[in-house]
């Protein structure tokens, strides 16, 4: 039976349908709001706000818990492998044996870019931030391989983005070091390959640690999607507009690399490496975060939806210890980390507006140990979410939604003439 919420105004009354999802949470179907009543609904920043209804991933802020198409995010960290949770995202189940070597198959053998990319990179000056040159060549793509409105094309161009992204990813760092751009090996498993890509020289043989693929693997699984985070949305809102899978991933990596979103991971770096010049003076800078006049916030704190622990942040901090052990690596960074996570937890500032760890605090200090340049960080957010992003965008099109236009309260001038410049005063 359905069930209604009720809006009195004016001593009229107007029904709003209430929809419940999978795990009981509660909407107020407003799609027919504005032709019954007049009313629009105002809310900045979509804070509480649902664009959509989706079975690609569930997360409760309150209670921590992130799992993707019902799988729990710590279960899929442990036991599989980035392209199995890739399409368990996109597809929706989690492969058979055969389905997954077929995926792999599919992707390693489409590593390869067009090598007229190879010139575009040409063009970049050696010190264009590397988001910048992953944004620009995932549009490129479109103009190399069409976009495709057919199921088979699009399968095709789902698996030639999974497959490149890497191959772009790490050619814009060697193109930034100035250093011979490495082919993709087809011997090599997914995150392998990237690290053989990023790492080796002509000059020597490179063969990636096992401990760095494995925290390489888990990191990209925490990292996979997130729901209707800002990238996503607009991944969505773009794709909306059927522009196609290339373009609207593009718009989703230009919305990641923003510092309040993706690009945390390499501001918290940035932060850590400034207290630690400043000696190590955690209190000070807990101190800055509250001071609302300071401009400075504490990178890799708080977050919109989880007002309890991140639970990616839990098992990326664990890793952290475990990753630096089994290399060998002393990190004062990353004590200066759990330094600040410890003063900042006890303060009612960050207690009282529930600001946790966020996924970003922790991955840096991975990265870094496995050899990825910070500038390079939140590209590796976004071969992580590369996924997600394509199965919100795959959910959105096969739903056949909408384009997205939200409506606004105006605010502006009222009714006026056109005055002359010459009689202007
Ligand atoms: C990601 O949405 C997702 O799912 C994103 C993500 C994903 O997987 O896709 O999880 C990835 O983007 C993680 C977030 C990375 N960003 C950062 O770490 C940047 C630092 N964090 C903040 O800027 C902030 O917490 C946000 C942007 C993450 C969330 O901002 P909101 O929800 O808009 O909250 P807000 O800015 O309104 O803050 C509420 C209060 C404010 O104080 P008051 O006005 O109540 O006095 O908390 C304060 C803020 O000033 N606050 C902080 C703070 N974060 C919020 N104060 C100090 N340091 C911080 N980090």
């Amino acid at each position: 039976m359905s069930k209604f919420a009720e809006l009195h105004y004016e001593g009229k009354v107007y029904q709003l349908p209430v929809v419940e999802g999978t795990e009981k949470e509660l909407a107020l179907d407003i799609s027919k709001l504005r032709d019954e009543s007049g009313f629009i609904t105002l809310d900045i920043g979509y804070k509480n706000t649902g664009a959509t209804k989706s079975a690609v991933t569930f997360l409760d802020g309150e209670q921590g818990i992130l799992r993707y198409r019902g799988y729990p995010i710590e279960q899929l960290a442990e036991h599989a492998s980035f392209l199995e949770v890739a399409y368990l995202l996109i597809y929706g189940e989690l492969p058979t044996q055969a389905q997954l070597a077929t995926f792999e198959r599919e992707i390693t053998i489409h590593t390869l870019v067009h090598e007229d990319i190879r010139k575009i990179y040409d063009g970049f000056p050696a010190s264009a931030h590397p988001m910048a040159v992953l944004a620009s060549l995932t549009c490129a793509l479109s103009t190399f391989y069409p976009e495709s409105r057919t199921t088979e094309g699009t399968n095709l161009n789902i698996i030639r983005l999974l497959a490149k992204m890497p191959t772009l990813a790490a050619w814009s760092y060697k193109n930034e070091m100035g250093h011979p751009l490495n082919y993709p090996n087809n011997a090599l498993d997914y995150c392998s390959n990237f690290l053989h890509m990023m790492f080796a020289y002509p000059t020597e043989t490179y063969t990636a640690d096992p401990v760095v693929v494995d925290a390489l693997n888990k990191l990209l699984i925490l990292h996979a999607d997130h729901e209707q985070n800002c990238s996503a949305s607009t991944v969505r809102m773009v794709g909306s507009s059927q522009v196609g899978l290339f373009a609207s991933v593009a718009a989703g990596i230009n919305a990641l690399w923003g510092p309040l979103h993706g690009g945390a991971n390499q501001e918290v770096i940035e932060m850590l490496e400034r207290i630690k010049a400043d000696g190590g003076n955690v209190k000070k800078y807990v101190d800055m975060a509250k001071d609302k006049n300071s401009n400075f916030r504490l990178m890799g704190f708080g977050h919109r939806v989880y007002k309890n622990f991140d639970p990616r942040a839990r098992i990326i901090k664990a890793a952290c210890d475990n990753v630096l052990n089994k290399l060998g690596i002393n990190d004062p960074t990353l004590e200066i980390a759990k330094e600040l996570e410890e003063h900042a937890l006890k303060d009612d500032y960050f207690v009282s507006r529930k600001l946790y760890p966020n996924v970003d605090f922790y991955s840096g200090i991975i990265y870094r140990a496995i050899g990825i340049p910070t500038e390079m960080f939140t590209v590796m957010f976004a071969l992580g979410r590369l996924p997600g992003w394509i199965a919100q965008w795959k959910e959105m099109t096969a739903n056949k939604e909408p384009i997205g236009r939200p409506r606004q309260i105006y605010i502006g001038a009222p009714e006026r003439n056109y005055v002359p410049v010459s009689e202007r005063k």
